[in-house]
């Protein structure tokens, strides 16, 4: 079976939807569980025996059979030769410039975006570093973004990585073309070729630019789609840039590799029979804003790769407790379509106490001296009791803590997941036929 772990087959094979036995399942995975799966809140929403019902063995072979899921044992083919490879052209970005701008779109930006926001920080650029600020362009059609981006980089000196895995499409190209004409302008051409590096497939159109001017190229591996890249140059070069230890990330994700096949069949399988029975909306939410971008990132993979034939889950993102009072009302009472999937952390290196003392005369003098982890987990307590008896079934995800160890986990984590529960509802994952739509009518509008 490839890259998934036979111990954990063999398990499959057992009985792996049996709630109470899950735990107990999961510690004869080895122990090095770095997701962990929790389906209480699904129960009282889905027959038990719904979950033997689902075909997941069948789903797994097809996951082996296809063709593009070269992503599946990415992290087992990650090695020094790549980590070295990647971490040389970082350590060159970071000596020659004080910015790197990341040109992409979809599948070719979000994934480094979530992680550096997760692993370091939404604000990374206005923290204390030594690494080069990262702006991310080419991920839409405004002016006015790309005006603004121009004018942040200001007089500094700065790189940039364009990211396109066709090579060819046009938000990126076009973002390109004013890039390429200020490194020209600023550095010369023989700058231009130091400071323009592209990550893209091998013999596509940004390949074949790279070989006809001189820029140095950094190509995907074979078989691995867009919103499956984080794992790959494309995500790991940005990281590395941005000091993310990169060999970390690989090591959770081939953790989770090893030993977290059980968890993300649990995931797809509640998910899938929540869908069958009315719940067409999965609200993911975490209660970090700096999972913010992952939310993003996360309604890529799963609405590209489900949203197909007719059918498929509607992939949103909340920022909880924040869009509690902004969508919290639909959530409670409104139309009973949607499941919910929390993303928690056990642990947490920043945690301030609430401050007490006399200077303060307001309701909330009793948890004076609680921190601010507590208040968070609490608040995830309150919802889900809320939510469920408001007809909102959870999911839990549970990692120890935002790391570039339960990033790289946590990715691979939601990649099988996702490949797993677009073929239990019988669609292939991969490919994205639908987005070729607008993109053939933007060329015929533009007359290209
Ligand atoms: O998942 C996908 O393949 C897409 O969403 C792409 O990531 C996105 O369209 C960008 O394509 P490209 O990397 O070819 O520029």
């Amino acid at each position: 079976m490839g890259g998934f772990c036979k111990k954990c087959l063999v398990i499959l094979r057992g009985s792996w939807y049996d709630v109470a036995a899950f735990r107990f399942i999961l510690l004869m995975c080895g122990g090095a569980l770095v997701v962990a799966v929790n389906i209480d809140g699904v129960l009282g929403f889905a027959d038990e025996h719904a979950f033997s019902a689902v075909d997941i063995q069948r789903a797994l072979e097809k996951l082996e059979s296809l063709d593009e899921n070269g992503w599946v044992n990415l992290p087992l083919i990650y090695g020094a030769g790549l980590s070295d490879e990647i971490k040389k052209t970082a350590s060159k970005i970071c000596a020659q410039s004080e910015v790197l701008v990341v040109l992409g779109i979809g599948g070719s930006y979000l994934g480094a975006r979530a992680a550096i926001e997760y692993i370091i920080s939404p604000n990374y650029n206005w923290t204390q570093k030594r690494t080069p600020d990262i702006y991310f362009a080419g991920n839409n059609a405004s002016g006015a973004y790309l005006q603004e981006v121009l004018e942040l980089i200001g007089d500094r000196d700065f790189s940039v990585n364009v990211v396109s895995k066709s090579g060819s499409t046009i938000e990126t190209a076009i973002a390109l073309r004013f890039f390429k004409a200020l490194l020209e302008m600023r550095y010369g051409m023989a700058g231009l070729k130091e400071r323009l590096y592209v990550t893209t497939d091998e013999g596509s159109p940004l390949a074949m630019m790279a070989e006809r001017e001189g820029y140095e190229c950094l190509l995907m591996p074979y078989g691995v789609g867009g919103r499956y890249s984080v794992l790959t140059v494309v995500g790991l070069l940005p990281c590395a840039v941005a000091g993310i230890d990169i060999d970390e990330m690989m090591c959770g994700a081939k953790q989770e590799l090893e030993t977290g096949v059980q968890g993300a069949c649990l995931y797809s399988s509640a998910r899938q029979i929540l869908y069958r029975n009315g719940k067409k909306i999965e609200l993911l939410a975490c209660f970090e804003p700096a999972f913010r971008s992952m939310g993003e990132w996360w309604k890529q993979l799963f609405g590209e790769s489900e949203g197909k034939e007719g059918v498929g889950i509607f992939p949103a993102y909340a920022d909880y407790t924040a869009d509690l009072h902004s969508i919290g009302q639909y959530i409670q009472e409104g139309e009973r379509s949607l499941m919910e999937t929390f993303v928690s952390f056990e642990h947490t290196h920043q945690n301030p106490m609430i401050p007490g003392g006399a200077l303060h005369r307001d309701q909330i003098a009793q948890i004076a001296g609680m921190d601010l982890h507590q208040v968070n987990q609490a608040a995830l307590q309150a919802v889900k009791r809320a939510h469920i008896d408001g007809g909102v079934p959870v999911i839990e995800l549970g990692l120890y803590e935002r790391s570039a160890v339960s990033f790289g986990a946590l990715a691979y984590f939601f990649e099988r997941s996702c490949a797993i529960s677009a073929l239990i509802s019988g669609v292939n994952p991969f490919g994205q036929p639908g987005v070729e739509a607008y993109k053939k009518n933007l060329f015929a509008i533009l007359g290209l």
